[in-house]
């Protein structure tokens, strides 16, 4: 404890006396960037007639009482039943789903099952079996724990995965990091690599692929845009067909009219998934939702305001350089309005953490144009990192501005262990071939619990428990 304790004010002192930005000078021995075969073991079917697969949960509700269970059957719908339970091999309770299929191309989806649990206790392991007969599966998950402005949580952070050796490493990592749950930011299966019938057998084998994580704990969606598959030369231009039909999020508990954008509350975090790749300017549909989202948020119960898009605001490296502009000029002062703690983002194929800076003080006709440092600002994170066959965007604008703090070009993937309602670890994992390796790591300062008034209230509520805590021993 003393040491953990140790490590983390060093690394505190270390970030906060921070000012000159360091470019990572590790050159990531790689893997070829390539899709792995569709005969290796990592995308098998699992056996027995019409066995259900790509199974994966994400949370179904606002608070995290209920689980959105997802699969798929490949020869004939079977029953959409969900057998759950809280102790293994005894199901006491049962939920009926839905099925559906789409078409992409000349190809056709399997039956896809949806079954929503509610009403799950907090903080409990639920056995759960879905199929038929010698085909039935059993899978589990952990229900997060009550909200509540305390309560520590691991969270994992994953984009841009992909299905390489890369994106194996990166998953195999991220399963071993003890996190509950992955806030994903965008960019999936890379089946839009792809052409004709082999996107919708690429996204199977992505499903397969991340079930082995997906299935027994709820990773929370984002849309990047290779989700998009807007491809006209054959007839598919409908956006996000594929994403949508088999990535459901909870989007109608937070009040959204669409699953590329909503908000989600678990255990001591409110977090709000953002679509670059949807309108997003005043008087959208997602500028207004934000918009009355952001006043939903309670740092009393819920401290910790994360946000996930898929293409970063601030980002210095060569690739996808200023595509974030545009959600900045938008959002940018709402989220300094907020306080917003920490916004995760994909897009870019490298790592990249900044300071807390802000720009929204320059608007076209005065104010300073370059990002300043601002104490209200987030911290701005780019994990865009997962190992796609697109490879590494291994070149950074030189000189390294003032506004990024760390910036690496590897594979890897974060984790942020939230301790209390004021402090939380955060670690981005880089893999090194085949090792996971801990390498950008700071102590995240609760921007709301942080602040001086409510530092000062914090500090009168402990010191009235210290009080009561004293009587009541004296009483005993
Ligand atoms: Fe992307």
């Amino acid at each position: 404890m003393l040491l953990h304790l140790i490590f983390s004010l060093s690394v505190f002192i270390l970030i906060d006396n921070g000012n000159a930005g360091l470019t990572s000078s590790f050159i990531r021995n790689e893997w070829p960037s390539v899709d792995i075969p569709l005969d290796n073991e990592v995308f098998a079917v699992p056996k027995g007639y019409n066995a259900p697969q790509q199974v994966h949960i994400t949370q179904a509700d606002y608070e995290g009482k209920a689980v959105l269970i997802s699969w798929i059957t490949p020869d004939k719908p079977g029953p959409s039943q969900v057998r759950y339970g809280l102790s293994e091999g005894k199901s006491e309770f049962t939920a009926e789903g839905s099925v559906t299929n789409y078409t992409f191309y000349n190809y056709t989806s399997g039956y896809i099952h949806q079954c929503f649990l509610d009403g799950l206790q907090y903080d409990r392991k639920y056995y759960y079996e879905i199929g038929d007969g010698d085909s039935a599966r059993k899978f589990w998950f952990e229900t997060p724990p009550k909200v509540d402005p305390d309560a520590s949580y691991k969270f994992g952070i994953i984009g841009d995965l992909g299905q390489t050796y890369n994106s194996l490493s990166t998953l195999q990592h991220y399963m071993n990091s003890g996190a509950k749950s992955v806030l994903f930011v965008g960019d999936l299966s890379y089946a839009d690599r792809y052409k004709y019938g082999d996107v919708g057998i690429r996204w199977d084998t992505w499903g397969r692929f991340v079930e082995q994580s997906a299935a027994y704990q709820p990773w929370i969606w984002s849309a990047g845009n290779h989700e998009i598959e807007y491809m006209p030369y054959m007839g598919e231009v409908t956006p996000f067909k594929s994403y949508l039909y088999r990535y459901p999020t909870p989007y109608q508990a937070s009040k959204s009219i669409s699953p590329l954008w909503y908000a989600i509350r678990r255990a001591s975090a409110h977090i709000i998934v953002l679509s670059t790749y949807s309108p997003f300017v005043k008087y959208t549909p997602q500028w207004k939702w934000l918009r009355e989202e952001l006043k939903n948020v309670d740092r009393e119960k819920t401290p910790w305001l994360i946000v996930l898009m898929h293409v970063p605001i601030y980002n210095s490296n060569v690739a996808h350089f200023m595509e974030g502009e545009s959600m900045r000029s938008v959002f940018e002062g709402w989220f300094v309005e907020h306080k917003v703690d920490v916004i995760f983002a994909g897009h870019v194929h490298a790592y990249e953490r900044s300071y807390r800076v802000s720009n929204i003080h320059y608007n076209v006709s005065s104010g300073d144009p370059y990002p300043i440092p601002d104490k209200a600002a987030p911290v701005y994170i780019t994990v865009g990192d997962g190992g796609n066959q697109e490879g590494l965007a291994s070149k950074f604008r030189d000189p390294q501005p003032d506004y990024s703090a760390f910036r690496e070009a590897s594979y890897g993937h974060s984790t942020l262990e939230i301790k209390n309602k004021t402090h939380a670890l955060y670690h981005w994992n880089r893999n090194d071939d085949g090792k996971k390796v801990k390498i950008d790591s700071f102590v995240l300062h609760n921007q709301y619990w942080g602040s001086n008034h409510h530092r000062r209230k914090l500090n009168k509520n402990h010191l009235h428990s210290v009080i009561l805590n004293r009587a009541s021993t004296a009483q005993l």
